[in-house]
């Protein structure tokens, strides 16, 4: 055969054996192993041309002797090495630095928390958008015209009929058109405020809308539901109290408060030592509401109710500012 024929194999793995042994670096081994077992060296050539047994045998045996020369180079090059940082000082027994395993943020632990909990009550896990329309979150939930919250001191508008969402509650309008009831969804999101950022106030925000629709539905379908969702995230001896306040789309409406559950509404620091921690807001969806998505308030009912995330993961691990949520510091996230 001409390949065999050419070389002269036993000089071939003499002069590779060398090169390899004598090469004092890892770049100085890899040109040998390049130039006598790569691709394109003669052995490599020789062994796609070899159309025989004795051939194939003698060159085989050269491509192993050669391959296990390089990784026994490669091992003394590597413990020479360690050898030489160990005498400069440098201790190579020592572990490499873990690699740090990842974990989802606190308020998405919180948020998939919140989602199970409803889902578990037979709720739609809907994803509302941050972008809404100025109908969406002001009009169609009968928000006054003149009312402060739209003025462009308070709400990121986009252009003049769009703004980022200021709550949760668009989605209602959304779900309600999308939608044919029954409706039981949860919609937890990021919402937008143009507020200043301090130990309590966040121009971004999570907050979670509840909405149930159907035929029938009472106030005690409202509170019960608060009551078994606030048990099941807090514990099952929460309580809950409901307050009368004021929404532009709930009638009535009220806030509603928790038992603390730090100290079990004994009264402590985080309570005010009230026994009670202000939680959120709902009602009765109101039936100029339904109008505006086109359905009869004869014949359909509802309730809705909102409250925060962050305020949820302050209150029950104790942490005194919300700005840590976005800082994304490490040390405070990986405690969680
Ligand atoms: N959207 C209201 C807020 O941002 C909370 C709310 C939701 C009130 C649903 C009533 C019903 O404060």
């Amino acid at each position: 055969m001409d390949s065999l024929a050419a070389v002269d194999w036993t000089a071939y793995e003499q002069e590779a054996l060398k090169a390899i042994e004598g090469a004092l670096s890892e770049s100085e081994l890899d040109d040998a192993r390049v130039k006598y077992l790569g691709r394109k060296s003669e052995l490599a050539q020789a062994l796609r041309a070899v159309r025989d047994r004795e051939s194939g045998m003698l060159l085989n045996g050269i491509r192993a002797r050669l391959e296990a020369a390089v990784l026994a180079r490669e091992h003394d090059l590597l413990r020479v090495a360690y050898e030489a940082a160990a005498d400069s000082g440098v201790d190579v027994t020592i572990p490499g630095h873990p690699v740090r395993r990842g974990r989802l943020h606190l308020l998405t632990q919180i948020r998939r928390e919140i989602e199970d909990i409803f889902l578990g009550m037979g709720y739609e896990v809907w994803d509302g958008a941050e972008v809404a329309t100025t109908w969406e979150n002001f009009d169609a939930l009968t928000s006054d015209p003149g009312h402060p919250s739209r003025s462009q001191f308070d709400t990121f508008y986009l252009d003049d009929d769009t703004v980022l969402r200021t709550h949760t509650s668009p989605d209602q309008i959304r779900a309600m058109q999308q939608r044919t009831p029954p409706v039981y969804l949860v919609s937890p999101g990021r919402c937008y405020r143009r507020d200043t950022p301090d130990a309590t106030h966040s121009p971004i925000f999570l907050q979670v809308e509840c909405l149930a629709v159907d035929r029938g539905i009472t106030l005690a379908d409202l509170q019960g539901t608060v009551l078994q969702f606030f048990r099941a995230l807090f514990g099952q001896e929460r309580e809950v109290r409901m307050r009368t306040s004021f929404f532009p789309f709930t009638e009535p409406s009220v806030e509603f408060d928790v038992t603390c559950f730090i100290c079990g509404g004994r009264g402590c620091g985080t309570c005010k030592h009230s026994g009670w921690i202000e939680m959120g807001g709902a009602g009765w969806v109101d039936p100029d509401v339904f109008r505006n998505v086109d359905l009869d308030p004869a014949e359909w009912q509802g309730f809705a109710f909102g409250f925060g995330i962050e305020r949820i993961a302050m209150l029950r691990h104790g942490l005194p500012d919300l700005r840590a949520f976005w800082e994304n510091d490490l040390r405070v996230l990986g405690q969680f």
